[in-house]
């Protein structure tokens, strides 16, 4: 019998609504296919520093190693803006990804054809087909890079580095060309190289990287640029490689094109067997606990985990297909329109639950 060990790390503000709906779904799964699962949970983020005084404890890291697969909601909340660095809620995300050694994050977005009128881009944009995986970095660059604050002339100032290693570069291009040849063998690398030294660098290794992938067409393109295109011309991009910070942004940017960034997932590998699955947006302070959060993006990242993690690819695919359908049924409030009306999180949940058990039997 197959067995899945899943820790599950809800955080904070529509963490653990979204994740209840997903839990659900992934419950559903395993008693159609009579799975045995197995659940832990752990706290990151604010409910961490609220029980624990700190985001991330060594116990939840030792019940992220145990399991097979994390599960994690978001974190984060304005109650907690105003504390130092290493004790907000996001440090224990950043350390996470760290500690586990999650240093590739990828961002599939795609558009359902039913929400090409939800998309605020044009159908003649998006009617093309957009299917974009972004390959962020997520362990180096900026946000791990020496910070600090400092005087500069009696100024008070501060600094960020953005730094990067060959090696840091090169598994995560390995990770790109990886993935491109399984899609339409195009990797675009974002990057900012007519200003940033560390893109000059990255910019040498893909180059290296690229020679061992030659049935895959390499281009590179400016960040600032690269926004602009997203909303341009969204189908020229299969695969696009970038590091930590302007993947980040350039994903919130593309979600947008799907209709929601409610709706994207994501999975944080690395070199080892363990993966982290989470939705790409936060903690959504200003609708928590009002059951209106799209619960879609932490469903779809079930269907990842399930997919990359357990090698589950017809249950993985009856997820995707099981939202689908969802989208027919109902929506939360970020996707509805008058032919759709408002469903709650946990109806969006529920809805899935069920349908996956009836594809799968
Ligand atoms: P956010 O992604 O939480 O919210 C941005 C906007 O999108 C809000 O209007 C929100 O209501 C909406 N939104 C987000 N998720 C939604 C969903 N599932 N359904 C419907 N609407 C949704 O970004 P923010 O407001 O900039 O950040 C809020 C907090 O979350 C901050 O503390 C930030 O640091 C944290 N954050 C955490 C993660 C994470 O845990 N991975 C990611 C991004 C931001
Ligand atoms: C994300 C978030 C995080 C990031 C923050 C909360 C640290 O925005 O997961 O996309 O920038 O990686
Ligand atoms: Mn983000």
């Amino acid at each position: 019998m197959n067995t899945l060990k899943v820790c599950i790390l809800a955080g904070d503000g529509v963490g653990p609504e979204i994740t209840a709906e997903a839990v659900k779904v992934l419950k559903s799964v395993c008693n159609a296919k009579n799975y045995e699962l197995q659940l832990t949970e752990g706290l990151i983020g604010g409910c961490a520093v609220d029980a624990e005084g700190i985001p991330l404890s060594p116990a939840t890291v030792e019940k992220c190693r145990a399991a097979g697969a994390v599960l994690l909601g978001a974190v984060g909340g304005p109650q907690y803006d105003s504390l130092p660095s290493n004790l907000r809620p996001e440090a224990g995300l950043l350390a996470i990804r760290t500690k586990l050694g999650l240093f590739a994050n990828l961002r599939p977005t795609k558009v359902f054809p039913i929400l090409k009128e939800v998309s605020p881009l044009k159908n003649k944009i998006i009617e093309n087909g957009m299917d974009i995986l972004v390959v962020r970095e997520l362990t180096g660059g900026i946000y791990f890079g020496e910070k600090g604050v400092t005087e500069i002339d009696g100024e008070p100032s501060a600094y960020d580095v953005m730094m990067y290693s060959e090696y840091e570069v090169e598994r995560i291009a390995k990770v790109a060309f990886e993935a491109a040849c399984k899609r339409r063998h195009k990797v675009t690398c974002v990057d900012k190289a007519n200003v940033l030294e560390s893109s000059k660098l990255w910019r040498r290794v893909v180059d290296r990287v690229a020679a061992d992938y030659p049935n895959v067409e390499l281009c590179y393109m400016y960040v600032d640029n690269a926004a602009m295109q997203l909303m341009r011309n969204p189908s020229q991009f299969d695969v696009l490689l970038t590091e930590n910070m302007f993947g980040d942004i350039l994903s919130d940017e593309a979600s947008m094109l799907a209709g929601s960034i409610g709706i994207l997932p994501s999975a944080s590998t690395g070199h080892g067997t363990l993966g982290l699955y989470e939705p790409i947006h936060g903690s959504a302070p200003d609708i928590a606990g009002k059951g209106i959060a799209n619960p879609l993006a932490t469903i779809l990242s079930v269907a990842m985990m399930l997919r990359y993690s357990f090698h589950l690819e017809n249950e993985a695919l009856s997820i995707e297909q099981a939202v689908e359908d969802s989208l027919f049924f109902g929506r939360t409030p970020d996707l509805a329109d008058t032919a759709y009306p408002a469903k709650t999180t946990a109806e969006i949940g529920s809805f899935i639950a069920e349908r996956v058990a009836e594809i799968l039997k």
